[in-house]
C-alpha cells in the first residue's frame, strides 16, 4: 500500500491550480442515468473515487470514456437497476445511483452502504423521501429493494439538510411529472452544481422565497455539457497548508466565496488575504495564531471536511482551540495521530481541545479517512524531520495529484510502497 515520505519544515511558495470538485462530479456523473442521450462533462478530477462512480456507470450499462478530466457517456444498451456490493464497499456515494434508477425503472436494488470510519452514516432520509414520493422500501439479505407502482409528486420536509439526499431526491424528482417541493435542503455549492446540470438536462428546478426546492418533474430529460465546479474543500486544504507552514501561496482557479467562513476565520487568526473573484493568497506570516473556536455546521457554516486540516493548523496556535464537529459524530481520528507529532489534543464526545505547541515532530502516522489524511500531511510539512504518513489511498479518494501540486510548491513529498520495494 502507498505511504507518503515527507521532509517537512519548509514554507510551501508559489501558486496552484484547484481541481474541479470531487463532491460535485460525484453525483453529476450519477445523473447521467436520467438520460440514454450522450453527456459530456468536463474538469471531473481523477479521482479513486471518481473511477469508481466510472465502474458503476459501466455496470449499469453506459459507455464511458475519460481522457483529460473530460468524461463522455453514452448508452450502451439497456440499463441495469442493481448495484452489487462490491461496488457499494468502496464508496458511499454508490447509493445515490438509486433516486435515478428508482425515477426510471420504478424498481431499484441496492446493497445498503455500511458504516465507515468517520461514523454510521445511515440512508433513512433518503429513503424516507422515496416513500413521500410513493416508493415501498424493504431491506432482504443486506439489499435495499426501492420500488413503486407508480411515483406521484410530493412536498417533502428533511429532517436534517442531508446532501447526500438531497441530491438523490433531486435526481428522483426530475422524471415525476409534477411538481415537488423539498424543505429543509442542503444548499452546499455541490448541490447547487448538480442542480445546473439537471436544468441543463431539461430539468426546471429552482429555489423559491422560503429556500425551498420546486421540481417540475419532466416526462423525458436530455444528454447536456457541463463544466464541473472547482473544489471547495482542495482550495481550503492548500489554503489551510500554506497558512500552517507560514507560506506565501495562491490558490488559483478556485470560487472563493464558497469558502467564505473559512477565510474569515484564517484572517481572524492573524493571516493577510487577497481574494479575488478566483484565487485567493495567504501570504506569509510568522506571527501568534489566534486561538479560536469553530464549530461544522450545514453550508454556509464550517464545512466538516475541512475540520482535519483546520485543527492540524490549530495545533501551532497560541492558547487553547475549540472544535465542535457537528455533523459526523466520529470524527476526530487524526487527533490521536497528531497528538503522536507532538499536538497537545484532548477530545471528548463532539468536541476537541487544541493547545498550540511550539513545532510538530515528524513520526510515522496512519491516515484512516480522506481529510484526516490531508490534515496528517499537512502536519508532516510543519513537522522538522522525515514523517512518513501510511494509508494514502484514503487520501487518493479526494486530492487529484496531491504530491505533485504540494512538490510545485516546494514541498519535499514522495509517494512509495514499501511491499514493492520502489524506495
Ligand atoms: C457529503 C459529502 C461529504 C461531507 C458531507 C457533509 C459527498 C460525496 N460527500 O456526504 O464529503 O462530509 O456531505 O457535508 O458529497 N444522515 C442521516 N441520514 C441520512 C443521511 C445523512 O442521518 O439519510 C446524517 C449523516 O450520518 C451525517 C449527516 O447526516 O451525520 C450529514 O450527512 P450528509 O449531508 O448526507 O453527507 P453525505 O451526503 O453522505
Amino acid at each position: 500500500m502507498d505511504r507518503f515520505k515527507i521532509h517537512g519544515g519548509k514554507k510551501l511558495q508559489g501558486s496552484v491550480e484547484i481541481s474541479g470538485s470531487k463532491n460535485a462530479a460525484l453525483p453529476i456523473l450519477v445523473a447521467t442515468l436520467l438520460t440514454d442521450e450522450t453527456c459530456v462533462l468536463h474538469r471531473v478530477p481523477n479521482l479513486r473515487d471518481v473511477r469508481t462512480t466510472l465502474k458503476i456507470l459501466e455496470y449499469l450499462g453506459k459507455k464511458v470514456e475519460y481522457k483529460n478530466n473530460t468524461v463522455t457517456i453514452t448508452a450502451n444498451g439497456p440499463l441495469k437497476n442493481n448495484l452489487p456490493y462490491e461496488l457499494v464497499k468502496q464508496m458511499r456515494a454508490s447509493f445515490w445511483v438509486a433516486g435515478p434508477l428508482l425515477t426510471r425503472f420504478k424498481k431499484a436494488e441496492i446493497p445498503l452502504p455500511g458504516g465507515c470510519a468517520i461514523g454510521v452514516r445511515p440512508v433513512d432520509i433518503h429513503l424516507k423521501g422515496f416513500e413521500k414520493l410513493g416508493a415501498t422500501c424493504e431491506t432482504k439479505a443486506g439489499n435495499v429493494i426501492i420500488s413503486a407502482q407508480k411515483l406521484s409528486p410530493a412536498k417533502i420536509v428533511l429532517r436534517f439538510p442531508s446532501v447526500g439526499a438531497t441530491q438523490n431526491l433531486l435526481m428522483c424528482a426530475c422524471l415525476i411529472p409534477g411538481e415537488t417541493v423539498l424543505e429543509n435542503v442542503a444548499k452546499e455549492p455541490e448541490v447547487d452544481d448538480v442542480i445546473a446540470f439537471l436544468n441543463k438536462m431539461g430539468a426546471a428546478i429552482y429555489t423559491d422565497d422560503k429556500g425551498r426546492l420546486v421540481i417540475r418533474g419532466q416526462h423525458v430529460m436530455h444528454g447536456a455539457e457541463h463544466t464541473v465546479v472547482a473544489d471547495r474543500i482542495e482550495t481550503g486544504s492548500f489554503i489551510l497548508a500554506a497558512a500552517a507552514t507560514r507560506g506565501d501561496v495562491t490558490v488559483q482557479h478556485c470560487v472563493p466565496e464558497h469558502n467564505s467562513i473559512l477565510l474569515d476565520d484564517l484572517q481572524e487568526a492573524g493571516f493577510t488575504l487577497t481574494i479575488t473573484d478566483d484565487s485567493v493568497r495567504v501570504h506569509p506570516y510568522d506571527g501568534p495564531i489566534k486561538a479560536l473556536r469553530v464549530r461544522t455546521a450545514p453550508y454556509p457554516g464550517f464545512a466538516t471536511d475541512l475540520q482535519a486540516p483546520w485543527m492540524t493548523l490549530m495545533t501551532l496556535c497560541e492558547g487553547t482551540a475549540e472544535i465542535d464537529e457537528d455533523i459526523f459524530e466520529n470524527r476526530f481520528m487524526h487527533a490521536p495521530e497528531l497528538v503522536r507529532m507532538g499536538a497537545d489534543i484532548a477530545t471528548e464526545k463532539s468536541i476537541a481541545r487544541v493547545t498550540g505547541v511550539k513545532k510538530l515532530s515528524a513520526a510515522h502516522v496512519q491516515s484512516s479517512d480522506l481529510r484526516g489524511g490531508f490534515a496528517l500531511v499537512m502536519a508532516g510539512l510543519c513537522a522538522e524531520g522525515e514523517t512518513e504518513v501510511e494509508r494514502v489511498y484514503h487520501i487518493d479518494r479526494g486530492y487529484e495529484n496531491l504530491e505533485q501540486k504540494l512538490t510545485a510548491l516546494g514541498a519535499d513529498i514522495v509517494r512509495f510502497n514499501p511491499d514493492k520495494n520502489d524506495f
